[in-house]
């Protein structure tokens, strides 16, 4: 009893002393050091090990139990904020009364649901991520949630792998920026004690998104120069922009799996980057390492885990169980834990939960109005037109023939993850066709993405007839993405193609809407289509988005994060690969052009497939409008630079020439001609999301420090090597098509 009261006083006068707010005063780190290190030093050990100890909810009353017991440093599962508010009290109410941090897997929105990050990704608009981040840590910190696992910062190169739905796609450069925006937006916008803020989780540390073969929780071999190059850049932008947790990932990288590898855990993310948070293991992953045969059992899965730097043990009970038996054998250093235990205390304390552990707020934020319309915003921005015969937007068109499985399933366009929003909030296309007036005949057809039963296809070909033009909205189930879920066929699921080639044969106009997880090989179905809008799943407000998009109030701006296959065989094809000795010379040679008997020849010569070519359906950055925009009056402030503090600036004049207001993303390219290693034959650099009114110009600047150019080279060191480089300008990564090239010179 004496020993509560002493933490609680202690506690109370450092909280004091830093004004309440773990974070204000330019003492505060030396408070938050002595507050941090006076709740540890009063700590049991068994208290100690409590604190990284992460439970999945259970029956309210053993959660209770176990918070005032003191082994349940976080929770996970639990929405509830009447159940969550009895558990903190218990928690705090007891010894070692520290409030317990309330995590939940928050994605892509809490009640009101935002497109898939692939989808948010789309936009290149990274104020809207970090806005859309915000609204979300508003709505679920109103029920208690303090902790997200998000965002997902996986490079995905694979759209065989489910998961590329909740990542940002294919580019280390592009997830890092929109990492660091979510980060940003989650944690209050730099001020983690605000009681509507939530700590992000950087995940899956590290490789996750490598799976062999597209298919999840697979091993992955990742070189050490390509996951500091490539994997590892956006988890250090989370770093840089004040991540508070990280969580290991499931998958062995050549041999060693994440939630054991001490040199990504220790050596890289609190030596290099300096890190002072938390990480936790993902669900059950210590106990995985079994599995994995890199440990004998729990309890040596929990000493691999613990020397390695793991913090908390998300569910395995590994930690609980077998930290006490290791220490007194010598095998885990009691410092160690310790220093584990400091860093989940010090997140709690940034988060203001010692003085508020409560949920601190009873007003309904909930699909607020202001929260729905930056959903609809990012669905719109998040959108890709990526064709257009001229069908769009719409002109005179009133009567419309619905159909396809995705017109009106308000729980498959939520997308994956989505474990609070109602679909009952959801607005899909069917209504809001209807909504805004236009004449709409619904012939369903197919009822979800796998169905393959036409026997309606008549009614829509009949229906067609009285059509001005037919709408048709397919994709995936919501299901068909995500963690688990991954797929060797990337065709649209069941009947859809054949429906589509049924509905072209019509003759009216056809506009196709995708919603879905991934990449899919559409190359049919283009063909079959005047127009194509990939939506990805869009979220809540999909249907208010797309009608402002099919009838021109919005003008699509979209540009693909990831690049579309033509088949599911060039895959991984990605924009950013390495330069080969015998690059793409234009020059195919396909299975049709090779005659019967043919001698032994090397045809093209180059890295292509005879029956794919060498590029892929739709490159990365792409994205089409309904406006045209031209670029002019290019300037770079010099040719020759040095040092990785100066800068490379750009500036050009971009005007909208089309008849549209509308907003394009220019993109800034770099390739390193010659360098001590083979280097990417292009990479994003830069690029800005810039609004014009039709006929309106613009000035816009592109700029890049110079040490963005650096790279990890032989050594396992980060150099910025001197040399020739070639730099474009362009509004996809096609540089052949761009606006504008320069070389310069690093010296
Ligand atoms: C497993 C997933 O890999 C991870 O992303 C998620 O956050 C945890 N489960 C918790 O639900």
């Amino acid at each position: 009893m004496k020993a509560t009261f002493k933490i609680l006083s202690t506690a109370l006068v450092l909280l004091s002393a830093c004004g309440g707010n773990p974070n204000s005063g330019s003492n505060s780190q030396s408070a938050e050091d002595r507050f941090v290190d006076s709740v540890v030093n009063s700590l049991t050990l068994k208290q100690k090990i409590g604190q990284l100890n992460q439970v999945t909810a259970g029956q309210v009353e053993e959660m209770e139990a176990l918070a005032a017991s003191g082994m349940m440093g976080s929770i996970l599962n639990e929405a509830n904020p009447q159940n969550l508010n009895r558990i903190q009290k218990a928690a705090v109410d007891n010894p070692p009364h520290i409030p317990v941090l309330i995590s939940r897997d928050v994605i892509h929105g809490y009640k009101t649901i935002f497109p898939i990050p692939l989808g948010q990704a789309a936009s290149f608009d990274t104020a809207l991520v970090r806005q859309g981040s915000e609204i979300s840590a508003v709505e679920a910190s109103s029920d208690g949630i303090r902790w997200t696992f998000s965002p997902m910062l996986d490079i995905a190169r694979d759209p065989r792998w489910g998961r590329i739905a909740e990542g940002y796609g294919e580019d280390p450069y592009l997830t890092s920026v929109m990492g660091a925006a979510a980060v940003r937006g989650y944690q209050g916008n730099g001020n983690l004690s605000k009681p509507t803020s939530m700590a992000a989780c950087a995940k899956h540390f590290v490789g996750y998104g490598a799976a062999v073969g597209g298919r999840d929780y697979n091993s992955t071999y990742i070189p050490m120069r390509q996951l500091r190059n490539v994997y590892l850049p956006p988890f250090r932008a989370a770093a840089n922009e004040g991540v508070a947790t990280y969580m290991s990932s499931f998958n062995d990288n050549d041999g060693v799996p994440s939630t054991g590898n001490k040199l990504i855990l220790s050596d890289i993310l609190r030596g290099e980057w300096k890190f002072d948070g938390f990480v936790v293991s993902d669900w059950f992953s210590i106990g995985e390492m079994v599995n994995h045969g890199f440990a004998d059992d729990m309890k040596h899965a929990a000493e691999r885990a613990i020397n390695a730097g793991l913090d908390m043990d998300m569910v395995a009970n590994a930690y609980k169980d077998n930290l006490e038996a290791l220490i007194s054998e010598g095998k885990v250093s009691e410092k160690t834990v310790d220093n584990a235990c400091r860093n989940i205390v010090r997140i709690k304390y940034r988060l203001g939960l010692f003085t508020n552990p409560y949920i601190s707020t009873s007003q309904d934020v909930k699909y607020a109005p202001a929260h729905l319309a930056a959903a609809q915003k990012s669905a719109e921005e998040s959108a890709v037109l990526l064709k257009n015969n001229g069908v769009l937007p719409f002109k005179n068109f009133k009567k419309i023939l619905l159909t396809g499985p995705m017109s009106d399933a308000p729980h498959d366009q939520l997308g994956t993850w989505v474990f609070d929003g109602e679909k009952s909030h959801t607005v899909t296309p069917l209504v809001a066709l209807k909504d805004a007036g236009y004449e709409v005949n619904y012939v369903p057809v197919l009822t979800y993405s796998r169905d393959k039963n036409l026997s309606n296809l008549s009614k829509a070909i009949a229906a067609a007839k009285t059509a001005d033009v037919i709408v048709f909205v397919g994709g995936e189930e919501s299901i068909l993405s995500g963690e688990a879920h991954c797929l060797a066929n990337l065709n649209l699921q069941g009947a859809q193609s054949q429906l589509l080639e049924a509905l072209k044969k019509t003759g009216k106009p056809v506009v196709s809407v995708i919603m879905a997880g991934r990449p899919l090989t559409i190359a049919d179905d283009l063909n079959n289509s005047d127009a194509m809008i990939y939506m990805f799943h869009p979220g809540t407000m999909g249907g208010p988005a797309l009608v402002n998009l099919l009838s021109g109030n919005v003008t699509p701006s979209g540009k693909l994060p990831v690049t579309f296959p033509k088949s599911v065989g060039q895959v991984p094809i990605y924009y950013g690969q390495n330069m080969t000795g015998r690059p793409a010379s234009g020059h195919e040679v396909l299975l049709d052009d090779i005659p019967a008997e043919a001698g032994q020849t090397s045809l093209g010569c180059t890295s292509y497939m005879l029956d794919a070519g060498f590029g892929p359906l739709l490159e990365f950055g792409f994205g089409l409008s309904y406006t045209s925009f031209e670029f002019s009056d290019f300037n770079i402030n010099r040719t020759s630079f040095s040092g990785e503090n100066d800068e490379i600036k750009v500036t050009f004049l971009i005007k909208n020439s089309g008849n549209y207001d509308g907003a394009e993303i220019p993109q800034l390219y770099v390739r390193d001609l010659s360098a001590s290693i083979t280097r990417p034959i292009k990479e994003l650099k830069a690029f800005t999301r810039v609004f014009l009114k039709k006929g309106e110009s613009k000035k816009v600047e592109l700029s890049m420090p110079l040490s963005s150019l650096k790279f990890f080279g032989l050594d396992d060191k980060e150099v910025l090597e001197k040399g020739k480089f070639t730099l474009w300008i362009a509004n996809s990564s096609n540089v052949d098509k761009a606006a504008w090239k320069c070389d310069f010179e690093v010296k």
